[in-house]
């Protein structure tokens, strides 16, 4: 009687509704996947398994080097999971062959580098592509990064950075999208997307979205910091982009270095497990970053075998470097400090990325050698570069219509950065080749012919101390050959320079290294030396035209204030002098956007748009016990969104369909947009909201929306934003997301600054 109840419930189960929509929802090749998988495991044994887990660095090795290497000996022992730092299809198809001609199940590896923005073809610095505020443009780089890499063998990317920053004197800011979580996630999407593709064809390569959590609010800037704050911030501020890449699809995701509430990122069960694969319900690997386990021997989580199993059972399936989980995870295996099913997991995840890269049908997919002559460095790859950097320069200033120059007279061209190849690239420039990117002095020739005459004149060199200088610009690759005259006779060559000159270039600013993994500064301000030289250029009276080289935000009070035009280019990749040069005489107009604050001061830091009221906010000038500072005021030099073009734009009011937007309903805002001046050009039309009345405190303005529009000179077009409930949402004191009823304000400009403003309410 008893079994035949149960058969009469088991068939009822498997009758209802909910069985046959989760039967439906296991798609066929997922289910082939998970066999051939299961399959493969079944083989394997725990040593193979743990080997899975292993990603050393290669060093480059050379075939030769490979096949006699300790790492090669891993790999045939079936020791490694992947390899990074190689690349050439020679080179890899070498190794991979080791992998599945002389391992005894064959399993192919995972090849991956540091293909940050661009490959042998460079494009900006991220932080520069992110001031083009252009999806498309920024998913085309990323497509085009991983043809030009998995032409080179390599099939996985450890990109985007989508680490929020608010603070300049970290160097790797110059690595993300800057200090807004809603930007930052629109960048993260396009660039898994540019990476990944559909995952199917040969340059189609793994996304590694990084690091998560929080690395880019290390305390006072400083590299590898302690990270502290509340949960609440986390989720509005911080979180946002890594969530967006895991939505994308990245295939991976890398653990950051630094603790989160007093547990380093790598050994965080809440962050790897809870957050990421509970809540956001990721399905790719995690690996951890270079050494990031053995690190936390030093962050004082104890031995290697003991922080190995935290970072196992925290939800790692890779392990950097640190050949913590190759030398340990057995033994805690046989301890019960791990368990096989950690094992298995982490094993199984790293299978599913090859099996979905397609190495299991073809090893060699990435190892086409035909590939790389056709589809690296290539003249149209090249061409967008220099599209794509011409849109991501932000024209600080630009006073007396200096800018843009005429292509007659002569032009003074001054600068450590106006005749350099090497520092054109920026930081992370792995593949870059150092001697083949278009110099500002070439660029200017090539935009010039005959029509100008250029004089030049090296200024200064990067920092004053050549001790100093080395440490900056000379670490990892000799980029920089320093002019050994003193500072005076080369501001002396300068100033006979300007004194013959119709108008100076000055090229100067950051080298590439300035900027970029433990680069972090405490002074934000153009170097001294650099300076000297533009107060004696200024002191000429003729119009200075500053040509900025930056992977952060600088201190630029002094250069507003007496220089009459400021060209922010960042690091603008290969195509660099070419770039430059379509800006500074008008074949392109500047449209780029700051997407970080640059403050008055480093002692303004951390500084950004969207910061909260207080109870006593500055009340336009310093007044005694508010939020203000004695000496400056708390305004940026240049706000969030800030950027300059040769023509005007103006907005007119907002006009919304309704005052009242209905949840489950939507509103619409719309401003006519004019182009007032001489020049076509392109302006982002940047949607803010405040929430004025909340159960938590809101900031004073999030952004919500953009839209970078064309217009002719003198054309006007409509400019229209929908917005929702789902768009005034956010994480309450109990995380949970909801949008509250009540007032908002609304915001549309050209910059979060200078904005048109109207009100509406939400109801419920
Ligand atoms: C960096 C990562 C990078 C890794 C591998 C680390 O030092 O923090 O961003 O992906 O090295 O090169």
């Amino acid at each position: 009687m008893k079994r035949i109840i149960s058969l009469i419930f088991l068939a009822a189960i498997c009758a209802s509704p909910l069985i046959a929509q989760q039967k439906k929802a296991v798609n066929p090749a997922q289910q082939k996947m998970d066999s051939f998988i299961t399959a493969l495991m079944a083989k394997m044994t725990v040593d193979e398994k743990i080997g899975q887990l292993n990603l050393p660095s290669s060093g480059d090795i050379t075939t030769g080097q490979a096949s006699s290497s300790d790492i090669s000996k891993k790999i045939k022992a079936g020791q490694v999971g992947g390899l990074f730092n190689i690349k050439g299809v020679d080179k890899i198809k070498a190794v991979q062959q080791i992998a599945v001609e002389n391992s005894r199940l064959k399993i192919p590896l995972l090849f991956g580098m540091d293909v940050i923005h661009g490959y042998h073809t460079v494009f900006p610095i991220p932080l520069g592509i992110s001031a083009t505020w252009d999806m498309d443009a920024i998913k085309k780089s990323a497509r085009i990064a991983a043809t030009e890499a998995s032409a080179s063998g390599i099939n996985w990317t450890f990109s985007p950075m989508v680490d929020i920053s608010r603070d300049p004197r970290w160097g790797r800011i110059s690595e993300g999208s800057g200090e807004d979580p809603y930007l930052g996630s629109q960048i993260a999407k396009a660039m898994v997307t540019g990476y990944q593709g559909k995952l199917q064809a040969n340059n189609e390569i793994l996304a590694c979205v990084k690091h998560y959590a929080l690395y880019g609010a290390g305390e006072a800037g400083r590299d590898y910091n302690t990270v502290d704050m509340s949960r609440v911030r986390m989720y509005n501020e911080y979180l946002p982009p890594y969530k967006a890449a895991v939505d994308a699809g990245s295939a991976s995701i890398m653990a950051s270095f630094n603790e989160v509430e007093g547990i380093p990122a790598t050994g965080s069960k809440w962050l790897m497990t809870d957050v990421l694969r509970k809540e956001w319900g990721f399905k790719g690997f995690v690996v951890t970053d270079y050494t990031g386990i053995p690190e936390m021997i030093e962050h004082g989580m104890g031995d290697l075998q003991t922080v190995s199993a935290l970072a196992l059972n925290a939800g790692i399936d890779m392990d950097m470097v640190g050949d913590g989980f190759l030398n340990t995870l057995k033994k805690s295996l046989a301890e019960k400090k791990v368990s096989m099913d950690q094992i298995n997991r982490a094993c199984r995840l790293i299978l599913e990325a090859k099996y979905k890269l397609g190495l299991f049908t073809d090893p060699y997919k990435f190892c086409d050698p035909t590939r790389a002559e056709k589809e690296v460095f290539t003249p149209e790859n090249r061409q967008v570069a220099r599209e794509i950097a011409a849109e991501s320069f932000v024209l600080l200033k630009n006073s007396n219509n200096t800018l843009p120059l005429k292509k007659s007279g002569t032009i003074g061209l001054i600068g450590p950065l106006s005749d350099n190849t090497a520092n054109m690239y920026g930081t992370w420039s792995v593949a870059a080749l150092l001697d083949k990117s278009v110099t500002v002095l070439q660029g200017l020739k090539n935009a010039l012919g005959n029509d100008a005459k250029i004089l030049t004149a090296r200024g200064s060199n990067f920092l004053a101390d050549s001790v100093m200088e080395h440490r900056y610009v000379n670490v990892h690759n000799p980029t920089y050959k320093r002019d050994s005259r003193t500072e005076a006779a080369l501001i002396k060559e300068a100033l006979d320079v300007a004194k013959k000159s119709d108008v100076i270039v000055a090229v100067m600013g950051e080298g590439s290294e300035f900027s970029g993994e433990s680069s972090s500064v405490t002074s934000i301000d153009l170097p001294e030396t650099q300076k000297n030289l533009l107060k004696e250029l200024a002191k000429t009276g003729k119009p200075v035209v500053l040509v900025l080289f930056t992977g952060r935000p600088l201190a630029l009070k002094w250069e507003n204030e007496n220089l009459p035009a400021i060209l922010n280019v960042w690091f603008p990749g290969s195509e660099a002098g070419n770039s430059i040069a379509d800006v500074l005489f008008g074949n392109v107009n500047p449209s780029g956007k700051l997407t970080a604050t640059f403050p008055q001061n480093v002692g303004q830091v951390p500084l950004y748009y969207s910061h909260k009221n207080t109870g006593r906010p500055e009340a336009g000038k310093f007044t005694k016990f508010r939020s203000n500072y004695l000496d400056v005021t708390n305004d940026p030099l240049y706000p969030f969104g800030f950027g300059l073009s040769y023509t005007n734009f103006s907005f007119s009011d907002i006009k919304l369909s309704s005052n009242t937007l209905t949840a489950g309903k939507s509103i619409t805002a719309t401003v006519k947009l004019t182009n007032n001046g001489k020049y076509d050009g392109k302006e982002v039309v940047q949607l803010y909201t405040r929430d004025l009345v909340g159960s938590i405190t809101r900031p004073v303005k999030e952004l919500k929306g953009f839209q970078k529009i064309s217009l002719k000179a003198g054309e006007s077009k409509d400019v229209t934003f929908t917005i929702t409930e789902e768009d005034l949402k956010f994480y309450n004191s109990n995380l949970k997301f909801v949008a509250e009823p009540g007032d908002f304000k609304l915001f549309i400009g050209g910059n979060s600054r200078d904005v048109k403003e109207t009100s509406f309410k939400l109801v419920k």
